[in-house]
């Protein structure tokens, strides 16, 4: 199954984005700490799951890596990281979806993490194009490819569980739900 976005990003979105990428930048140091977090509470709420500690270990290594080279080009710029996390509509909207039985959750949660790093992928690629400072640019084009990685490794996680059509049944509705979700929101200097 090719998984795909259902609404596009435009390109006039990364051109505002980083009008304002000092704030983008801030935004984008919380998203990545709030994965690496995703990955930690997903092994400490179902720690039985053995087969998927290693792949979650690693892409929350991964993520805190990204935080640690966003930091880095935060410094450069004399920029501080905020003390709270910003409440971030897209994730809290799409929260909604999220099933309440502990199985439904968790299969919820993990499709819910591979959108979300297809969005992040997609718009990591447009402000890439965009960026005219040449290490943004850079930084941004490799991370487009290194968050396209994750998009499976969230899929297969769950497809270790449950079977192969109920997942893609599930991506299918929340992808739908994700599209109406990000194409709501108004634009902001930020991932979302
Ligand atoms: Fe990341
Ligand atoms: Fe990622």
């Amino acid at each position: 199954m090719k998984l795909e976005l259902h609404y596009q990003t435009p390109i006039e979105w990364a051109e505002q984005a980083y009008e304002g990428i000092d704030d983008f930048l801030q935004d984008h140091a919380d998203s990545e700490r709030k994965v690496s977090n995703l990955c930690l509470s997903i092994i400490t709420k179902y720690p039985n799951r053995h087969e998927i500690i290693d792949e979650l270990t690693q892409i929350a290594v991964e993520e805190l890596l990204h935080f640690k080279q966003v930091f880095d080009i935060m410094q450069k710029r004399n920029l501080t990281l905020r003390s709270n996390f910003k409440q971030d509509q897209y994730i809290k909207q799409l929260s909604e979806i999220v099933r309440e039985d502990s199985d439904g959750r968790f299969m919820d949660r993990l499709i819910l993490a591979s959108i979300a790093e297809m969005r992040g992928s997609e718009r990591f690629g447009l402000l890439g194009q965009v960026a005219t400072d040449p290490q943004i640019a850079k930084f941004y084009k490799n991370l487009h490819i290194q968050e396209m990685e994750h998009i499976d490794s969230f899929i297969k996680m769950a497809k270790i569980y449950f079977p192969e059509k109920s997942v893609n049944d599930r991506v299918k509705q929340i992808l739908e739900k994700e599209a109406e979700v990000t194409a709501s929101l108004p634009w902001r200097p930020a991932l979302h």
